[in-house]
């Protein structure tokens, strides 16, 4: 285990001792808000924790949030790292690892994302049941080992995608579900990109999340995603894509995501 992971598990372990959280979180824009639902709550400042990052973007707040929510355990990262941030694509390695260390074993991951399905408007929810790389990198560039050939054939864990469609059935969320494609941003897509990205498969585009699904994946976290969508995708409407038009869409459709992940929660 490298440094920073274990430095950082104990940081957490002397602010929150005893404390074991079962599921870990990462909050993507417009998500922080969750964070304020957490009951007794443990905040530590990313800068206390080595390898964790400093996030850049407005709209993430930078801190690891310890506490329970419907009982459960939980350790919820506001803000993350992008690929688009330094090009390193295993940035959030350090993180991941320690919310494993410190007792996670499900991974719950949020994004905003634009959408690729004209049904699938601003303000709409998707479940990502499968993604696609497209920016060719991985995580795990670098990883030693026979376990760094990482099967990703049901990266999203089934037994989680039923309770989130029957906890959206249960609250009358139309929650649509698809593949998540991964560009690298930061700037966003052409027209022409969609395009390929519909005929690919897609339903959604991001720039974010697939590094922590694959870094979960590859030491055997359990893993859920959900994407805000905020947007329809480029070439699609005649809304100019913007990451201020982004936030606020997102802090719009929020209510949502945080309904689906309180009940997820509870009923953990
Ligand atoms: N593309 C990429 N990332 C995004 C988008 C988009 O349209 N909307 C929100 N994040």
């Amino acid at each position: 285990m490298s440094t920073d992971i274990q430095t950082s598990a104990k940081v957490i372990a002397d602010r929150a001792p005893g404390f074991k959280p079962a599921v870990g979180m990462v909050l993507g824009s417009g998500l922080g808000p969750f964070a304020d639902t957490i009951e007794n709550r443990i905040v530590i400042s990313y800068d206390d924790l080595p390898g964790f990052p400093k996030p850049g973007v407005a709209g993430h707040a930078g801190q690891l949030v310890l506490g329970t929510v419907g009982g459960t355990a939980v350790a919820v990262m506001q803000g993350r790292e992008h690929f688009y941030e330094t090009g390193k694509a295993d940035a959030m390695k350090t993180p991941v690892r320690t919310l494993q260390a410190i007792g996670c074993e499900t991974l719950v991951v949020t994004n905003a994302a634009g959408s690729t399905v004209e049904a699938a408007g601003p303000g709409s929810v998707m479940m990502i049941t499968d993604h696609i790389a497209f920016t060719g990198q991985s995580p795990l560039f670098g990883e030693e080992g026979n376990d760094r050939f990482v099967d990703l054939s049901q990266a999203y864990d089934a037994d989680h995608q039923t309770a989130l469609r029957g906890i959206a059935k249960a609250k009358n969320i139309a929650m649509a579900e698809g593949t998540y494609m991964w560009f690298c941003g930061p700037h966003f897509e052409t027209p022409a990109e969609i395009k390929m990205s519909q005929i690919m498969g897609a339903s959604a585009v991001g720039m974010s999340t697939v590094p922590e699904v694959i870094l979960a994946r590859h030491i055997g976290m359990r893993v859920a995603a959900l994407s805000i969508i905020t947007n329809l995708a480029a070439g699609m409407s005649e809304v100019k894509l913007s990451h201020e038009q982004t936030m606020t869409m997102a802090a719009k459709a929020a209510d949502d995501v945080q309904g689906l992940l309180t009940d997820f929660l509870s009923n953990y």
